[in-house]
């Protein structure tokens, strides 16, 4: 895989990129196609340019997301003949200098048919005016990558995270905050994102392994998020995250945290995580081999294919289907399989790799599938009936 020269030394970014790219063409697609809304609306809030000094803005998300939202648009034209949706993209740069940069981009890169705007000032202060350029009746989705964390606390979020018919995608700079967990001086802050901690939170916090603590962190983080996003209608605020790891070692770098009031986004975040997820493996296998002399024996994409990309074992994988089932059929939709990935943090992958053993072991049965599938077993989307058989 050739590393575009863009994200050199910065290949956490590719990632973060990747997914955006991945989950934002779904997202405008479907609801660009399902007709539900008349106007979409995209919304930086750090729009940056940031990492770049290239005119093009290549690797930024101003341009990725100017691209996809014109494929999106131009492809509801062409394979929908659907021409009335209208696309609005804000973007919010507190800086001055980029902010120049950003205007200047987008007085002459603003694709057809997308309305753009640039907002100077803290997103935090302007609240109140991306709102009123969102509109009350669109649907809107939120970026929200920041450089730390502080920017990101819930207080600071709150009127755009109580917007119906929003979702949101936001840079949670984990690996900055863990410093500061343990700091007396940065506590009241920290808890402006964590919630209220006590002494004994604290002491656990600290006694769990590296990768318990990242996990209970975050989700500390998306319970308070999703508090006050709170429901729309019947629907609940939901939310799951995918991990980035730091560019050289083995630790979280950043999680991207994502929250909507829909199941189905649930899971096409879901998908669109487990494919950035491989990109990250091959990825940070290629800064590897790029870094020796010799020639690899295998190509990264390989190497990533062949590694275990599990979130967990199989045997707890397989345990917590068990859980689910009874001998009485049980149907699994999205929803379901939404509230799985929910509790759980695994990948769509991982349920369906245990099920498929489950299933070869004779101990469920798919009622509703006519031969043997070995990659995906259960048909969410179809809501397909399982049984135990054991
Ligand atoms: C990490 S960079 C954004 C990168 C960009 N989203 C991308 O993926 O290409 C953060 C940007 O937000 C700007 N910024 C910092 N604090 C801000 C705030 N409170 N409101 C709006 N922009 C802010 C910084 O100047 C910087 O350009």
């Amino acid at each position: 895989m050739e590393i575009d020269e863009a994200y050199k030394g910065r290949e956490h970014s590719l990632i973060k990129h990747e997914l955006l790219k991945g989950y934002l063409e779904k997202l405008l697609s479907i609801i660009g196609v399902s007709g539900g809304s008349r106007e979409i609306v995209y919304v930086d809030c750090f729009a940056g340019p940031w990492g770049t000094d290239s005119e093009s803005l290549a690797g930024t998300s101003i341009a990725i997301s100017l691209d996809i939202i014109s494929h999106v648009r131009e492809m509801l034209a062409n394979k929908h003949g659907m021409t009335g949706v209208r696309f609005k993209a804000i973007y919010v740069e507190k800086s001055k200098r980029s902010h120049k940069r950003l205007t200047t981009y987008l007085s002459g890169n603003c694709p057809d048919g997308i309305t753009c705007h640039a907002l100077q000032g803290d997103y935090a202060d302007l609240q109140d005016e991306i709102l009123q350029l969102c509109g009350d009746n669109s649907f809107a989705f939120f970026f929200v990558d920041p450089k730390g964390w502080t920017d990101v606390s819930v207080n600071k979020l709150s009127k755009l995270l109580r917007r119906p018919r929003s979702e949101f995608l936001i840079n949670f700079m984990y690996d900055f905050l863990n410093r500061a967990i343990g700091m007396p001086d940065f506590r009241h802050q920290v808890q402006k994102s964590l919630g209220e901690l006590t002494e004994g939170d604290l002491q656990r916090l600290s006694a769990m392994s590296a990768k318990d603590r990242g996990e209970a962190v975050v989700r500390m983080y998306r319970e308070q998020l999703k508090a006050d996003m709170g429901p729309d209608g019947n629907y609940p605020a939901r939310s799951y995250h995918a991990e980035i790891l730091n560019k050289d070692k083995e630790r979280t770098h950043y999680h991207l945290v994502y929250l909507t009031r829909h199941h189905k986004g649930i899971v096409k975040f879901a998908e669109s995580s487990q494919d950035a997820d491989f990109i990250q493996r091959v990825v940070r296998i290629q800064t590897r081999q790029n870094a020796k002399e010799q020639m690899p024996l295998f190509s990264a994409e390989d190497e990533a294919e062949s590694q275990d990309s599990s979130k967990a074992s199989i045997d707890d994988v397989k345990a917590y289907w068990l859980n689910q089932l009874s001998g009485e059929p049980v149907r699994f939709d999205e929803a379901r399989l939404a509230d799985m990935l929910e509790e759980t943090g695994w990948l769509i992958r991982d349920f369906e790799v245990a099920m498929a053993d489950l299933i070869s072991e004779l101990k469920v049965e798919n009622l509703d599938a006519a031969g043997k599938r070995t990659k995906h077993p259960v048909h969410f989307d179809k809501g397909e009936r399982l049984r135990r058989c054991v």
